[in-house]
């Protein structure tokens, strides 16, 4: 009825309308009938008058801002059962999170409308009664979290048909009865503890360890566990399935001789490893030897007074080049601007060197960007300590980082003994790395660009947040192209010379930062087949296609709570990476953005805390 209305109001208003604006008009209808008829302790800040896709806490929408896509109130204090015809009529919702509330009654019948929703989280209320008999009209569940509630009866054979489900939880009510075989190919996370669960575990269950069935019958411990469950992001299993079924018996030849070539290329690599080994320990003057360069040349000129080692203030370090020289070197690696090596001294001293090439600035346009460089004190930015000029060589003195850079965190291998980065670390790497950045779009006037900013120019502080290197480099540089291929992740599309970043375009590569601790995925990288993805285009496809949990990285759906962050996250990410630099967020804007994720979840918690103890808080006016 309502919608009809709202159509005849657009006939009238004519061309002012659209459909589209319409859908949104009784998606904010729906939101604010739901807030009127569901008490709430907490007051909502949904006001008619502003923007309900910008302004209403909790509320998201799709990205052309035509349907409301996601609500999330977690704590808000709502008590009741959730009244009928509200939240059923936000027909494009996929996100729904209400957990931590006092919800009662039973789970709302009329979910039943909302085909799309992907996550649901209703944990830690008091609903009641059986769970839905058909859970087949959610096709695209992906997380399912409707644990320490009272719900009872058995559990639904139906959720076989949730193809996409990764985590289900329904630990800590009071379901009964027997366990149904499940066959449910993607679910990584399962919790069925404390129910009144009997029998046994079905076959296709027995790879979770028996920790998930605990709180139970006895008898559902009796099993002994078959290989757990191999982690494959959803995407990954699909597509391995498909490629296995094709192989023809040529294929398979093709398998066992690219096989052989491998085994003997292994070989190769051994021994080139070892001789490398060896090489490592050789001094940072070979080093520059290999650059054409004599180390006897290095030194003399190091003698010439105008040729040394320029320190900064407040540095501590006591060295000289022809110490420097002596050093022991290891290469680090290869970057956009020169090779960076690990010197470390006689003193055992460590220091990393890096060594630009392609310079193409003379002495004193140098001198003068390593000043304000130097100049730079900031503990999220990596400081300059040295520096070295002559016709030859231009070096340039770091601190070093033990942990690593945060690319190698991230890609490195995963698996094994590889302990994830928790989600926490990841805000404050980003948060750090956002400070950092601003703080060197301060310099200079406001003009100072970073310039290559990337993942593996990110380090951890003392604090474990982010912190930038390699700034400041770009301008006195002479133009690269072609870029490597895992840079040309990184770079704005507007950039055509590496010469012409500009601060937005360092916002860009920010943004693709985010996006890789988000999911967990290298900028560039390829898939099965070969094809090369760059992550960027990745994400806005899935995005665009399916708001699902396929974006985010498996390491990180096993934390509880976080996916209102996550989502928040993202959405900073994506509006880093906009194809307009001039719609991109400033550096400063952001860093303040990421704190609010922080900020917002803290005050959540907080308040969480208080009404899951029931602390009696006063009712609000207003919604
Ligand atoms: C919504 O808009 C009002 C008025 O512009 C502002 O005071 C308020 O902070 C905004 N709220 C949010 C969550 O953006
Ligand atoms: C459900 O999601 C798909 C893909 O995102 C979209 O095409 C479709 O319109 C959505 N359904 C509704 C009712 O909004
Ligand atoms: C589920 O997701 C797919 C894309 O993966 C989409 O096409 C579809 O419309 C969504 N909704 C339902 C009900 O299948
Ligand atoms: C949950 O609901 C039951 C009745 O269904 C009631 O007895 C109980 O006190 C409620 N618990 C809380 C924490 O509100
Ligand atoms: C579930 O609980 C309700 C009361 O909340 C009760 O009436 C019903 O019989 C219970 N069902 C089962 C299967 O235990
Ligand atoms: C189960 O839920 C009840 C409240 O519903 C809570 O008091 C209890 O601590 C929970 N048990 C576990 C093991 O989480
Ligand atoms: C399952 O849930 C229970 C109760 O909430 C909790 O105590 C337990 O740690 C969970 N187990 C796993 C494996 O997540
Ligand atoms: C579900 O909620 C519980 C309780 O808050 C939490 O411990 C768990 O991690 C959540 N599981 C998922 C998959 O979100």
């Amino acid at each position: 009825m309502e919608k009809l209305q709202v159509f005849a109001l657009c006939f009238l208003v004519g061309s002012f309308c659209s459909v589209a604006g319409a859908l949104l008009q009784s998606d904010k209808q729906a939101l604010l009938d739901f807030a009127s008829k569901f008490a709430h302790l907490r007051p909502l800040n949904w006001n008619e008058q502003y923007p309900v896709c910008k302004n209403w806490t909790g509320v998201t929408c799709s990205e052309d801002g035509n349907r409301v896509i996601s609500v999330r109130l977690p704590g808000v204090g709502f008590h009741g059962p959730i009244p009928e015809n509200t939240l059923s009529r936000l027909s494009a919702l996929k996100i729904l999170s209400l957990r931590s509330n006092g919800i009662t009654g039973t789970f709302p019948p009329d979910f039943g409308n909302l085909k799309n929703l992907t996550f649901l989280y209703l944990q830690h209320n008091n609903f009641s009664g059986p769970l839905p008999v058909d859970f087949s009209v959610w096709r695209n569940l992906t997380i399912v979290n409707l644990s320490n509630n009272g719900f009872n009866g058995s559990i639904p054979r139906s959720l076989s048909s949730l193809s996409q489900l990764i985590a289900l939880n329904l630990a800590n009510n009071s379901l009964s009865g027997e366990l149904p075989d499940l066959n449910l190919p993607n679910l990584q996370l399962l919790n069925l503890s404390h129910n009144n669960l009997v029998g046994s575990v079905p076959k296709s269950l027995q790879r979770f360890p028996k920790s998930v069935f605990l709180g139970n019958s006895e008898s559902l411990l009796d099993y002994t566990v078959t290989s757990s469950p191999i982690v494959l992001a959803p995407h990954d299993h699909n597509r391995r399935a498909k490629t296995v079924g094709k192989l023809s018996e040529r294929a398979l030849l093709g398998i066992v001789i690219a096989g052989s070539v491998l085994v003997i290329l292994g070989f190769g690599f051994l021994l080139l490893v070892c001789l490398l080994k060896r090489k490592t320990v050789e001094g940072f003057a070979g080093k520059l030897e290999k650059g054409d360069m004599s180390p006897e040349k290095a030194i003399s000129r190091s003698q010439d007074a105008s040729n040394k080692l320029v320190f900064f203030e407040g540095c501590n370090y006591a060295f000289d080049l022809e110490d420097l020289l002596r050093a022991s070197a290891e290469v680090l690696g290869k970057g956009t601007f020169g090779t960076a090596y690990k010197a470390i001294l006689e003193d055992a001293t460590m220091v990393v060197v890096k060594r630009l090439k392609d310079v193409n600035v003379g002495k004193r346009e140098f001198e003068q960007q390593m000043d304000v460089i130097g100049s730079i004190k900031h503990e999220n930015v990596i400081e300059l300590r040295a520096y070295y000029y002559s016709k030859d060589e231009k070096l340039m003195v770091y601190d070093y980082y033990s942990q690593g850079s945060v690319a190698s965190m991230l890609h490195g291998k995963r698996g094994d003994n590889r302990t994830p980065l928790d989600w926490e670390t990841r805000v404050n790497i980003a948060i750090g790395a956002a400070r950092g950045i601003a703080r060197i779009h301060m310099e200079n006037g406001g003009k100072l660009v970073h310039g290559n900013v990337k993942s593996s120019n990110i380090f951890l502080n003392s604090r474990q947040f982010g912190c930038v290197s390699d700034l400041g480099l770009s301008t006195i540089m002479s133009s690269l192209a072609p870029p490597i291929a895992r840079a040309a992740g990184y770079r704005a599309p507007e950039v055509t010379d590496t010469r012409k970043a500009t601060q937005p375009s360092d916002v860009y590569s920010f943004g693709v930062i985010l996006l890789e601790l988000l999911t967990g995925k290298s900028p560039v990288h390829t898939t099965n087949g070969d094809e090369i993805v760059h992550l960027v285009r990745w994400v806005h496809s899935v995005v665009r296609e399916e708001w699902t949990a396929e974006v985010f990285d498996v390491e990180l759906l096993r934390y509880p709570n976080i996916e209102e962050e996550l989502v928040e996250m993202l959405q900073i990410a994506m509006a880093c990476v906009v194809r307009m630099p001039d719609q991109r967020p400033k550096m400063s804007e952001v860093a303040k953005m990421i704190e609010n994720v922080r900020l917002a979840e803290t005050n959540r918690a907080s308040s969480e805390a208080k009404s899951e103890n029931s602390t009696p808080m006063p009712r609000s006016p207003g919604l």
